[in-house]
């Protein structure tokens, strides 16, 4: 798991762990490690140790599997995890010896915590490395000494935004922040001036430490001072009041990590580095066994590295390949597609009603990739290899062979109807056709096709350069074959899939419009505008349901809304109906019109309309903040039971996923069903039957959920997943 030589007396420690791809700290490698070490401390021929990786990446961080296991019932052992690497990185710079950590590919977290706790770090330098302590992304802290050792060695300014912020930078940046002391080009290099390090250096002393004049023993120094400042000077007072404000104005107390980040460091930076680990211990563990720790985890790295592997695929079905795409309409969501998938490498038809309609959605493709080039991402080169995998074209006889056709033409079935009957024919012999859109029924749309097995929703979001997610619908006759080569499509294109079952909206536009439907009933039950979009904002939605119904624009809704009023889907009496009709009479059609709930200045600002007080009267009481909060979270969250409960969403990973990538459900929860087990089921269905006997039955828990409670069961995989 290390291996472990010796090379002109030096110690190399080369990680090469077996159990898993990469190199991760865990109950295996931890005591590996620390054995190492000792055998290299212990002898006497050893002057020095360097610690490096056998693989192409260094130490990816810690085992969150491991922190998973323990996040609600054992605090104890992940203080023990936390001890454990403190004492041994601590280990590491009091050992007397000299130690270089060459890292030779991707630090993060506990690895590069390992890092710090060397005296000297030289990094390779790899287009594919990342460095850095992502940890607070993941609702945790660095708890093997990184909230006190960046600070010290970096000073405040530079390390808070790196905590806080989680961010990964490459090699070279890395340099440039101070986080390593050199950067090499070969793996030889790295090993040679690790050792040249090691000759010069023979008794090193770390920043924060000193030698006892006493007993020679390297102890950490009392009176802490880091590059810049000490953490009770004027700069230091400064950093942490506009940290604190940053923190609780993106967190709204939401995330119990990046303000226990703050408080170690803190506090940490007026002690010695001994009692400091203690301190960001003690945290540790808090925020370790923190609910949203558990959401983050669970749902946003382990259930997307699942999602992202390919898990709801069939498994019987053979990997295939779009080695040709065809895509109809290049508006603003087909240029986007052609943009994702040429950038993944496809040869793409782009085709339009004329060539230049086609041509200015290649336009757009070129447009992107020069912004990036202007943000020091990719080549003049790259671009223009990219750019030439777009074909513009407005011939039906370019789409001869496409492995996969996606429409995105206007939202009309008869228009949709049209193009797939002219488009198909052309397909390759196994080739399928996909449709983009967002609110018609799939398996409609299929009945244009002569072979409706091999046709699907895949539901683009917009911006779809920025945008990961993408929503995989299968028809009434969808087969698993279509199925297949739409989820290997999305991998190719790097974007990350939930698939679900077809029905009015889908999944993703279904719940989202609850929330944008909520904050309309509120409006008009004389709830302030104000406190509305704060009650969102605070619930940790992303913008408030006012603003967001903006951005979609009114008009849209309202339009979506009396197409389901015709097709029986809604009354008149709907209040989301009723409440966007009034707006949109009033010429208030959304963002894109500069006039919607809100009025939008040209200065990139928006104020609330003023009108909205004489439209919707506020009431001399208003609700609390809290009750709104619940309001808005919980209508989502019931309308994503039934979801699951109708079939229409087939995992609970696939509506956790599906909530926060789509619309931005707060990921604290870990997404809109684990939010059930984030409350507590039995709290969940108390507050919900609560909700629904004051404000209407769309709050009222479904039978299954009470069955759920009354069993004590947290958890949907096991009880409804099919
Ligand atoms: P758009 O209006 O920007 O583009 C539609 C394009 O289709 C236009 O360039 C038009 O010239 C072209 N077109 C019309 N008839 C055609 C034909 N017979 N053959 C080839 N091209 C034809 O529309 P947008 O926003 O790109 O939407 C396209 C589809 O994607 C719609 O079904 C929409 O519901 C769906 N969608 C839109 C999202 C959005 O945020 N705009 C998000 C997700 C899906």
């Amino acid at each position: 798991m290390i291996d472990y030589s010796n090379v002109h007396s030096v110690a190399l420690l080369g990680w090469n762990m077996t159990s898993t791809p990469m190199n991760v700290l865990n109950d295996d490698s931890i005591p590996a490690f620390e054995a190492a070490l000792q055998r290299a401390y212990s002898d006497p021929t050893v002057k020095g140790i360097v610690i490096t990786s056998a693989k192409n990446e260094f130490i990816a961080g810690a085992d969150l599997k491991m922190i998973l296991r323990n996040n609600d019932k054992n605090p104890a052992e992940m203080l023990k995890v936390s001890a454990e690497l403190n004492r041994i990185f601590r280990g590491i710079e009091t050992c007397g010896k000299p130690v270089v950590a060459a890292i030779n590919g991707t630090a993060l977290g506990g690895g590069y915590e390992a890092c710090l706790g060397c005296h000297h770090r030289i990094a390779l330098d790899s287009p594919k490395a990342v460095i850095g302590l992502p940890e607070v992304t993941l609702g945790l802290l660095p708890g093997g000494g990184g909230t006190q050792r960046l600070p010290r060695l970096l000073g405040l300014e530079t390390a808070l935004p790196l905590l806080l912020e989680g961010r990964r930078v490459s090699p070279k940046e890395a340099l440039a922040l101070g986080m390593i002391d050199e950067l090499v080009t070969s793996r030889e290099e790295l090993l040679e001036k690790a050792l040249a390090w090691i000759e010069a250096n023979p008794s090193p002393l770390q920043p924060w430490d000193e030698r006892d004049p006493k007993t020679g023993q390297i102890v950490g120094k009392e009176n802490v001072r880091p590059p810049g400042g000490a953490v009770q000077s004027p700069t230091g007072a400064r950093v942490f009041g506009a940290g604190t404000a940053m923190v609780m104005e993106k967190t709204r107390g939401n995330y119990p990590a990046p303000i226990a980040i703050l408080s170690c460091v803190y506090e940490g930076l007026q002690v010695n580095i001994d009692r400091g680990l203690v301190i960001e211990g003690r945290y540790f563990v808090q925020v370790a066994t923190s609910k949203a720790a558990k959401g983050l985890i669970q749902t946003m790295f382990l259930g997307l590295n699942e999602a992202n592997k390919g898990v709801s695929r069939p498994k019987h079905i053979p990997p295939t390949d779009v080695k040709k795409l065809g895509i109809l309409g290049a508006g603003m969501m087909g240029a986007g597609i052609a943009y994702v998938a040429a950038g993944a490498g496809i040869p793409v038809v782009l085709k339009d009603v004329s060539v230049e309609a086609a041509g200015k959605g290649k336009d757009y493709a070129r447009a992107v990739l020069e912004k990036a080039i202007e943000r020091g991402k990719g080549t003049p080169e790259k671009a223009e290899a990219t750019v030439r995998l777009i074909t513009p074209s407005a011939e039906l006889a370019d789409l001869q062979d496409c492995d996969l056709i996606i429409e995105a033409v206007f939202e009309n079935r008869a228009l949709k109807a049209q193009v797939t009957r002219e488009a198909e024919p052309k397909l390759a012999e196994n080739g399928i056709f996909a449709s983009n859109t967002s609110t018609l029924p799939i398996s409609g749309l299929a009945m244009a096709s002569a072979r409706p097995d091999h046709f699907i929703g895949l539901h683009f979001f917009s911006p779809v350069d920025k945008m990961q997610l993408v929503e995989v619908i299968r028809g009434r006759q969808t087969s698993d074959y279509a199925l297949a080569v739409a989820l290997d499509f999305v991998k190719k294109i790097r974007k990350t899939p939930i698939v679900v079952n077809d029905s009015r909206g889908f999944f993703t536009s279904r719940v989202f419009t609850t929330y944008t439907a909520e904050g309309m009933e509120l409006l008009t039950e004389g709830v302030n505008p104000v406190l509305i979009e704060n009650a969102g904002k605070n619930a940790g939605m992303p913008v408030g349901p006012l603003a967001v119904s903006d951005e979609v624009s009114l008009e849209l809704i309202y339009k979506i809304a009396d197409q389901s009023l015709q097709d029986g889907a809604l009354t008149e009496g709907d209040t989301a109906y009723q409440v966007a009709k009034k707006l949109v009479e009033r010429g208030r059609l959304g963002k894109k019109a500069k006039a919607g709930f809100y009025d939008y200045p040209a200065n990139e600002s928006k104020y609330l309309w003023p009108g909205l007080h004489d439209l919707f009267p506020p009431t001399d009481r208003q609700p609390s903040l809290e009750e709104l909060k619940n309001r808005l979270l919980y209508r989502q969250v019931m309308e994503t039971v039934r979801c699951f409960e109708e079939g229409v969403i087939r995992s609970q990973l696939d509506a956790d996923l599906g909530s926060i990538l789509a619309w931005g459900f707060p990921t604290y929860t870990g997404g809109a069903l684990s939010f059930v087990d984030y409350v507590g089921i039995t709290n969940f269905v108390r507050e919900a039957d609560r909700l629904a006997d004051a404000y209407g039955e769309r709050f009222r828990p479904t039978q299954r959920l009470r069955a759920m409670a009354e069993r004590g069961e947290n958890h949907f995989k096991h009880s409804l997943h099919s």
